[in-house]
């Protein structure tokens, strides 16, 4: 594979750690908590647009502390994984789904947008510099890349910064949840809301994950591994679980999921939606209320829940809990349909599953 266009220029440092120290981090590497030798970045001004991209060592940046980001949080991020295949390949998953969602949320967030081409050489360049950090297929074990972009300028009016920076770093990473696909349970909120009509729900920033971290403490008081927010105006409809998208398997075969308007797009959440005819279940987007939960998890029409996203792939919701009520999914256990689902992506990421819809590209 030649890519189309080079934006990034390579600046290669000696700067990388061991083999001991790399096979010892791969062993075991806990989500988040690690990060590759390299990173790349571009800067923005406005009426020049996109210069100096690079992929160097990774390095702290200085910023000004009157930046526009450490004040009014203008930021947008993505997350996308590179998978190893078992003869030693490595691939993206969709990656330009990532791009052109990167993109959506540049719109809403006022910042400037990264052209396709762009976002995936840089992405491309990283990981073939990093490509040592890619671990070995194993479990879900993938290389996270973490592509994001913030307003630098020096400006404490309020309005779109003129100066902003684009960063991709990369962190070799094992399952999101220590507990791994034995399944968790969520704390439905009815104190925060994650996002309204017309906010930013949609969009991937970081003041979205700032806004619900309250929710997840509260969510941790209540014992539980994760918030699931419901919706703003009637506090009854599904959201999303703050990290994750969520479904629903049903006793009559549907994979439900909430539609989109007020919850990330999530590019996971799309591709469990395009395989559930595969699993003899009738994709369907709808909305959910935390009643009907509580009376199908009661009843039985309600078989499965499950969350999906790319750092979390599909987690099993084993229990939901509220301020009054406390529900058990299913057996209380992760769901068959769930765990086949869940198979069937990673049989495809990691390339044990033909790749009939052309998500992956080979780096
Ligand atoms: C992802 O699934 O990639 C996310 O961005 C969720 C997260 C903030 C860890």
């Amino acid at each position: 594979y030649h890519p189309a266009v080079t934006t990034f220029r390579l600046d290669q440092s000696d700067n990388v750690r061991t083999k001991a120290e790399r096979d010892t981090i791969l062993a075991d590497p806990r989500f988040g908590t690690v990060f590759t030798d390299h990173m790349a970045t571009a800067v923005w001004t406005e009426g020049d647009g996109w210069r100096d991209h690079t992929v160097g060592p990774l390095r702290p940046f200085s910023v000004h502390p009157a930046a526009a980001v450490l004040h009014y949080a203008q930021e947008v991020f993505e997350g996308l994984k590179a998978y190893r295949h078992a003869d030693g390949s490595v691939w993206l998953f969709r990656a330009d789904a990532n791009a052109e969602r990167f993109q959506r949320s540049a719109r809403r967030l006022a910042l400037p947008e990264l052209d396709t081409a762009a976002f995936l050489d840089g992405i491309e360049q990283l990981v073939r510099v990093d490509a040592d950090w890619v671990p070995a297929p194993d479990g879900e074990k993938s290389l996270y890349l973490r592509p994001f972009m913030f307003a630098t300028e020096p400006f404490i009016g309020v309005r779109p910064a003129r100066e902003v920076t684009y960063c991709l770093i990369a962190s070799p990473v094992g399952s999101y949840f220590p507990s791994g696909p034995t399944g968790v349970n969520l704390w439905v909120t009815d104190e925060y809301v994650r996002a309204a009509p017309g906010g930013t729900g949609e969009a991937k920033c970081g003041g979205n994950y700032a806004a619900g971290l309250a929710a997840q403490l509260a969510a941790q008081e209540n014992d539980c591994d994760q918030v699931l927010f419901v919706d703003a105006v009637e506090r009854e409809w599904l959201e999303e679980s703050g990290t994750m998208n969520v479904f629903v398997v049903t006793r009559d075969g549907e994979l439900v999921t909430p539609g989109l308007g007020t919850i990330l797009a999530g590019v996971t959440r799309g591709s469990v939606l395009a395989l559930a005819e595969d699993h003899g279940l009738t994709p369907v987007q709808r909305r959910i209320g935390v009643g009907d939960l509580r009376a199908g998890c009661a009843d039985g029409s309600i078989t499965e829940i499950f969350a999906a996203g790319t750092a979390a792939v599909i987690t099993p919701i084993i229990g939901l809990r509220g301020k009054d009520f406390d529900l058990t999914v299913g057996t209380g256990k992760p769901g068959e349909r769930t765990l086949a689902l869940r198979e069937h992506l990673l049989d495809i990421q990691f390339g044990r599953a033909a790749d009939t819809r052309g998500w992956l590209r080979r780096v």
